[in-house]
C-alpha cells in the first residue's frame, strides 16, 4: 500500500542527493540558467611590479573611473606561488603564467589601508545590461594565513551608485547592490550581500542581517577556504524581476560543489539596477583593529571568467505574497520528506 508514494519519493531522494553532490563546472551551470553572453579578464604574459601591474589593468580590465580606487601599491602580477595545488576537481592552471597578487600589510584593516579594491565594468556589444550572471574565479592563500577574524574577497554589483552597497552604505533597491564574498574566522565562507534586508530574510536562520546599513551574511560557513592551494568559487546572481517581487536569488559553488543557495531575495525595486560587473574588493575587515593581521600576508587570483544574460530570475516568490514560508522553510520541508521516505523505505524493504 505504500509502495506508490514510496517509489516516488525514492525518486525525490535520489533527485536530492544528486542535486547536493553533483559536480559542476562553470560552463554547465551557465548553459543550465542560459547564461550565453561570456567572457574573460585577460592577465599579463610575463610577472608584472606594482606600476606595470597598474597601467595593465587600466588598459585591460574595464577600470571604473579609470583606475584602481584603493591601494593600487597592493596588487602585482607575480608567477603561481601554487602550481601543484589546483583547486580540487579543476584542471585549469594560470592562463598566461601569472597571477594577481594582493599584499595586505601587517596591522592594517579596513579598505583605505588593507588589500585593494577596484570596479571592472562588463559590456554587452549590443548595449543590453546584465540581470543575471555567473562570475567564476579561483584564490589562494599564503599557507599560514593568518584569517583573524574576517576579510573580503571579489564578487559582483551593480546600479547608479558606483561607489555605494559597501562600506556601511546600505543597499535601498534604487541605488546598488554588491554580493562579494568573506572569509571569517579559520577560513569559513559566505556570501556578503549588500541588499535591501527585508523581515523575513532576517529571520531565515541562515542569514545574518547587520545593523547600521552594513552587508548581510549569508549562511557563514557552509564552505571553508583551505590555504596553501588554489579553491574555486562559482558565484551566480540572479536579480530579481525589476517589478520588485522576491524571486531573485544567489548561489555559490565551492570546488564546483553548491555550498549555498538563497532565493526570495529583493535586489531591486527598479530596472535602473542591474549587473555592471566585478567589484574586486579585499582587505582585512571590518573596520577596528581586531580585524588586522599581526604579520603581512597575501592571496592571489587567477581566471576571472563570466557568463551573463539580460533576463533576470525566472522563478516564482514563495515569499512575496506571505512572507511566511522561505525557500530555507522549503529546503527543512525537502529534509522532512527526505526523512519520511527513508522511514517509509525502511520499512517497505527492510
Ligand atoms: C527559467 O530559466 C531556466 C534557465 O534559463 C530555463 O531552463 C527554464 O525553462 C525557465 N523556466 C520558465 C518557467 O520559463
Ligand atoms: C594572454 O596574453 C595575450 C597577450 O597579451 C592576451 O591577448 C590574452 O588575452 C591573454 N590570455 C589570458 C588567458 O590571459
Ligand atoms: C565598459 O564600459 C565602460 C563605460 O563606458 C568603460 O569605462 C569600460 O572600460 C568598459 N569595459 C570594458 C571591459 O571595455
Ligand atoms: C536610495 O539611496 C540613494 C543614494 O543614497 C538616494 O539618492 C535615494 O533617495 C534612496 N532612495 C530611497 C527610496 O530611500
Amino acid at each position: 500500500m505504500f509502495s506508490t508514494p514510496a517509489v516516488a519519493l525514492y525518486a525525490l531522494l535520489a533527485n536530492g542527493l544528486l542535486a547536493t553532490c553533483q559536480f559542476s563546472p562553470a560552463e554547465s551551470l551557465a548553459a543550465q540558467f542560459s547564461l550565453t553572453t561570456s567572457t574573460s579578464l585577460p592577465f599579463p604574459t610575463q610577472t608584472l611590479s606594482t606600476n606595470d601591474a597598474q597601467s595593465y589593468l587600466t588598459s585591460n580590465w574595464g577600470l571604473s573611473k579609470g583606475r584602481v580606487q584603493n591601494n593600487p601599491d597592493d596588487l602585482a602580477f607575480i608567477a603561481d606561488p601554487f602550481p601543484t595545488k589546483p583547486a580540487p576537481g579543476s584542471t585549469t592552471s594560470s592562463g598566461n603564467g601569472s597571477v594577481l597578487a594582493v599584499t595586505y600589510a601587517a596591522d592594517a584593516f579596513a579598505s583605505t589601508n588593507s588589500g585593494s579594491q577596484f570596479y571592472s565594468l562588463l559590456n554587452t556589444t549590443d548595449g543590453s545590461k546584465f540581470n543575471s550572471m555567473l562570475l567564476t574565479y579561483e584564490v589562494a592563500f599564503d599557507a599560514d594565513f593568518p584569517f583573524v577574524k574576517g576579510g573580503k574577497l571579489p564578487g559582483l554589483r551593480g546600479g547608479p551608485q558606483i561607489d555605494g552597497c559597501s562600506g556601511g552604505d546600505a543597499a535601498n533597491g534604487t541605488n546598488c547592490f554588491s554580493t562579494r564574498l568573506m572569509w571569517r574566522k579559520s577560513g569559513q565562507g559566505e556570501v556578503y550581500a549588500y541588499i535591501p534586508s527585508s523581515s523575513s530574510l532576517c529571520k531565515d536562520s541562515n542569514v545574518l542581517c547587520n545593523q547600521d546599513g552594513f552587508g548581510t551574511s549569508i549562511d557563514r560557513g557552509s564552505f571553508s577556504f583551505v590555504p596553501g592551494q588554489w579553491n574555486r568559487v562559482t558565484l551566480l546572481v540572479q536579480l530579481n524581476d525589476a517589478s520588485g517581487s522576491a524571486n531573485g536569488q544567489v548561489q555559490l559553488y565551492y570546488n564546483n560543489v553548491l555550498a549555498l543557495k538563497q532565493q526570495d531575495l529583493v535586489y531591486r525595486t527598479t530596472s535602473d539596477v542591474d549587473i555592471g560587473g566585478l567589484y574586486f574588493s579585499t582587505f582585512f575587515g571590518g573596520d577596528d583593529s581586531s580585524w588586522a593581521p599581526s604579520q603581512t600576508t597575501h592571496s592571489y587570483f587567477r581566471n576571472f571568467q563570466f557568463y551573463g544574460s539580460s533576463a533576470s530570475s525566472n522563478l516564482t516568490s514563495t515569499s512575496a505574497a506571505t512572507s511566511a514560508i522561505s525557500s530555507i522553510s522549503m529546503e527543512r520541508l525537502f529534509s522532512v520528506f527526505i526523512a519520511v521516505g527513508a522511514v517509509l523505505l525502511a520499512g517497505e524493504f527492510f
